[in-house]
């Protein structure tokens, strides 16, 4: 098995902690390894042949050095010139496996997530194995407990319970709050975890069927089988970049596609989409309080907070609000109004 990390991602909305070149992935977000170190080394007893982390050029230095202490295992880290969003990067990653080993089975999967129970995950991986191997495109699918409009729905052709795995009816990529709502009433839906599990000829099939335009940019140069060093391809790659425009892999090729499969994974998952995702993964202080990597907080008559400070950090009567201070900023914002964070980073850019 071949294992993809997709690792090129923005991560605007864990500002002022995530920046362009400092992303989600390479942020330690609960204290330690960074989320991109803990995706590697939860792949690692999957004994994989091959680990291609596919990023931005921006951020490609400290991926490296932050991979560095796994000198013993083979990490490829792959630059593109751009963010091009996740179908280019796995067109990318499976055209360099497939002039190696066509039927290669690669696990797709995204450097920013929360996993819970790493065996289970690794024994998710394995049953997704051998349909892969059968052609499918395996998804694995998360219970959904509310309508949130940020995930793919996934349809069951059964309406199970079991442990699948289910061929899938249809896929739904970012549904507005109505369709989620109704989804979720529904029964038989499965939010989409966001890895995938396929052949490397199988997605370029389907890549070609549903998105010619991006394979085309892909078959028109010739990665030699034999060049693995990312410094070799770079040339090539941003040739083919310079023509192809940003799509993800949901709604170019998922929602399209016939050969889908869902197996319920029950590893305990969060995409950890924002600073109000915290309190739900990192256990609070006695007097409610969320404290990242161990701050110094002193709260009096407050509670529900979520605090990552490089000084000392006081709180007195404030109630669930996230805090975060960083050498050149300071953001206080609502924990329910975390997701809009990334509006912040926006008027940034405007601003210039
Ligand atoms: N290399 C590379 N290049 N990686 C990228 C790029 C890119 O241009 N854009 C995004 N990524 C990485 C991100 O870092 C992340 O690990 C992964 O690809 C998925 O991208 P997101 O941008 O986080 O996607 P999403 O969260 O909106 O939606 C996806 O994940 C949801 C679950 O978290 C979809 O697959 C949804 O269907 C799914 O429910
Ligand atoms: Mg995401």
């Amino acid at each position: 098995m071949y294992v993809v990390i997709l690792a090129g991602g923005s991560g605007t909305r864990f500002w002022p902690l995530s920046r362009k070149a400092h992303p989600k992935q390479l942020m330690s977000v609960f204290g330690g390894k960074s989320m991109l170190q803990r995706t590697v080394e939860r792949v690692i007893p999957l004994n994989p042949k091959r680990i291609l982390v596919v990023t931005n050029h921006l951020q490609a230095d400290e991926t490296r050095r932050q991979l560095e202490y796994l000198r013993g295992i083979r990490i490829d880290v792959i630059e593109e010139p751009m963010g091009r969003n996740t179908a280019p990067a796995i067109s990318l990653a499976a055209t360099l496996i497939a002039r190696h080993d066509p039927e290669a089975v690669m696990a797709v999967l995204p450097a920013d997530h929360y996993i819970a129970d790493e065996d289970a995950f690794c024994a998710a991986l394995q049953r997704g194995r051998e349909p892969a191997m059968n052609g499918w495109l395996v998804t694995f699918g998360i219970l959904p407990d509310r309508p949130e409009t940020g995930y793919g729905y996934i349809e069951a052709d059964r309406h199970l319970r079991g442990d699948g795995p289910y061929p899938v009816k249809r896929f739904v990529e970012k549904p507005d709050a109505a369709t989620a709502a109704q989804y979720l009433a529904a029964g038989g839906f499965y939010w989409n975890s966001g890895m995938f599990m396929w052949r490397a000829d199988v997605i370029l099939d389907r890549i070609a069927n549903h998105m010619p335009d991006l394979a085309r940019a892909f078959a028109g140069i010739a990665f030699d089988a034999d060049i693995w060093e990312p410094a070799d391809l770079a040339p090539q790659i941003e040739a083919v970049y310079a023509m192809v425009s940003g799509q993800s892999i949901d709604y170019g090729v998922m929602e399209k596609a016939d050969n889908v499969l869902v197996l319920p994974a029950s590893f305990g998952w969060s995409d950890v989409g924002s600073w109000s995702a915290l309190p739900g993964l990192i256990a609070p202080d006695g007097d409610g309080t969320v404290r990242l990597a161990g701050e110094t907080v002193i709260s009096v008559d407050s509670a529900g907070c979520v605090v990552r400070g490089e000084k000392l950090v006081a709180l007195v009567g404030v109630r669930d609000l996230v805090v975060v201070d960083t050498p050149d900023a300071l953001m206080v914002c609502a924990r329910d109004g975390a997701q809009d964070v990334r509006k912040i980073v926006e008027e940034l850019e405007r601003r210039g």
